[in-house]
């Protein structure tokens, strides 16, 4: 390859990772107004605004989402986070391209290079710069065994020892280095993680909390679902699972909806029963798609046994006409769950907020219970779920903490910005205000300065860094969608008068700078 191809090679070279998208202006000043609307509208419901780390333990969401969900099983981006990189190259070393053990000699290499793994690694064990898990503990034990069983065996060839190097191998590879860590693909977890750990029962309840920020899921990207995207989400904790505060949340987010004006919002709501009703009506849900089963599709075969709930997630549309016939959790909640989801809905009446009761809403997170929603807008496509959310009570325990009831939802910032453009909602990104032309060394600082004024008075001011003819300058500032120009050449400055241009209708002023300000003052008073 040539070295100008190769250089034009490397400049192509860097793209943003599949799934993850670059915002820019003036799409951003979409965002901005969408998160200050946020953050006005949640503050008058009485929320805080919460920041948690972008990533934390695997083992946190595995617990709160569910080892068996799409999320979890499938989605997240994991990693192990260590400092004993030296134990990497000695690792891949010992393990990685063992040609053959075809000869004594072989072996005792291999065990070798194994040994120098061992030794460092139990070193690094002692000094607590790898994890001093029971795990550790109890792989490095088994390692060190297995050798000392290899190196008394009296060679006879390869077939016989090979069992024994695989399991030596496995052990090897066992041996964690680091935490295993994730990039969070929601943060319900971590908000309640935060909870127990400031000790926020201390606090009065419900502790009303909100985040927005970037979430990670490894799905197939396509118009509205991408692995990084952005979440506006709320949760309420405490102590009180009171119909009302379920009724205030999605409130809320019609409130929040409804500010932005968001098209063809529908609002879908459910209960999915409790720790007592649930598993009873999922045994005869199962019962009845056993019966079924031959007419489902393989991904519904499958969660026959895994997760009944969720073929009624289903879209496939073979398998509609059997779904409709399925018993509905509604119909099999308990007392209690039965009470709290009609007190719910006539909340919602109360609040003027309208609903669509769907008993097919089981969401595809395990800690929910009772209410269950989701919140549809226009311009979506298949992905057209811009919120979700639902009642979580018990899952601060789950995590270690005090019992406390909990309920939350999230917004999919990316899909509520799509659904805004798709309804021509867009504002555009406001132009500059004046665009300071001039020319020669004296008008150069009097136009720092008067830049200086401009914003401090609160206008959106273009400097240019070099000095420009008066035509080129005034082309620059029709090309940003200034509104004036303001031009400072010799004659300005020594008159102390500053000529002000209109670029829409070609008008010009003279005014001292005060007046100037003034004048800009009324102009954009009038025009906003
Ligand atoms: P979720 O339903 O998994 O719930 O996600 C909430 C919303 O995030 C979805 O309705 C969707 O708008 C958006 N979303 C999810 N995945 C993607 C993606 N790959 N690309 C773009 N947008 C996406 C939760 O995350 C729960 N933590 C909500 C919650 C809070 N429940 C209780 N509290």
């Amino acid at each position: 390859m040539s070295e100008g191809a190769a250089k034009k090679e490397e400049r192509h070279k860097f793209q943003a990772i599949r799934g993850t998208r670059d915002l820019l202006p003036p799409e951003t000043a979409l965002w901005n107004h969408v998160e200050q609307t946020a953050n006005e509208v949640f503050a008058t419901f009485g929320f805080g605004a919460i920041r948690v780390p972008i990533f934390e333990p695997t083992e946190l969401f595995a617990r709160s989402i569910g080892m068996d969900t799409d999320v979890v099983s499938k989605e997240m981006y994991t990693f192990e986070d260590y400092e004993a990189t030296e134990l990497v190259e000695l690792r891949t070393a010992a393990v990685t391209n063992v040609a053959s053990l075809a000869t004594g000699e072989a072996l005792i290499d291999f065990l070798d290079r194994v040994g120098n793994f061992i030794l460092a690694a139990e070193k690094a064990f002692d000094a607590g710069r790898i994890p001093r898990t029971p795990e550790n503990e109890r792989t490095l034990q088994m390692a060190r065994e297995l050798i000392a069983n290899l190196q008394t065996f009296r060679y006879q060839g390869e077939r016989e020892i090979l069992p024994r190097v695989a399991e030596l191998k496995d052990a090897v590879r066992q041996v964690r280095f680091g935490d295993v860590i994730s990039l969070r693909p929601e943060a319900t977890a971590s908000v309640c993680r935060a909870y127990i750990e400031h000790g926020m029962r201390q606090l009065p309840q419900p502790v009303k909390l909100y985040y927005i920020g970037p979430m990670f899921r490894r799905e197939r990207p396509q118009k509205g679902r991408y692995r990084q995207f952005y979440q506006i989400g709320a949760e309420v904790l405490g102590g009180s699972d009171a119909p009302a505060i379920d009724a205030e949340v999605i409130e809320l987010v019609m409130t929040f909806f409804d500010r932005l004006e968001l098209h063809g919002v529908q609002l879908d709501i459910n209960s999915i029963g409790c720790r007592e009703c649930r598993p009873k009506y999922v045994e005869l849900l199962r019962a009845e798609l056993l019966r079924v089963k031959d007419k489902l599709g393989p991904d519904s075969q499958r969660r026959i046994q895994t997760n009944p709930l969720r073929v009624l997630d289903s879209k496939l549309e073979s398998e509609q006409g059997i779904i409709a016939t399925l018993p509905r959790i509604t119909d099999h909640l308990c007392e209690a769950c039965a009470t709290h989801y009609s007190a719910v809905k006539r909340q919602l009446e109360m609040r003027g907020v309208f609903f669509r009761e769907n008993w097919r809403l089981v969401r595809g997170l395990d800690y929910y219970m009772r209410t269950t929603f989701e919140i549809t807008a226009q311009g979506l496509g298949s992905q057209n779920a811009v919120c979700g959310g639902g009642r979580y009570d018990g899952l601060v325990e789950l995590l270690g903490g005090p019992p406390t009831k909990g309920i939350g939802f999230a917004i999919g910032e990316d899909r509520l910005i799509l659904s805004l453009q798709e309804s021509g909602k867009a504002p555009a990104q406001p132009g500059r205000d004046v665009y300071i032309a001039w020319m020669g060394e004296r008008a150069h600082a009097t136009a720092i300065r008067a830049a200086k004024d401009l914003r401090k008075a609160g206008f959106s001011v273009e400097l240019p860094p070099v000095e420009q003819k008066f035509g080129k300058a005034l082309g620059q500032a029709d090309k940003l969608g200034a509104k004036h120009a303001l031009i400072l050449g010799d004659n300005e400055v020594s008159e102390g008068l500053w000529t002000l241009k209109t670029l829409a209708d070609g008008s010009q002023l003279k005014l001292p700078e005060p007046a100037l300000i003034e004048h800009l003052r009324k102009s954009k008073a009038v025009s906003s």
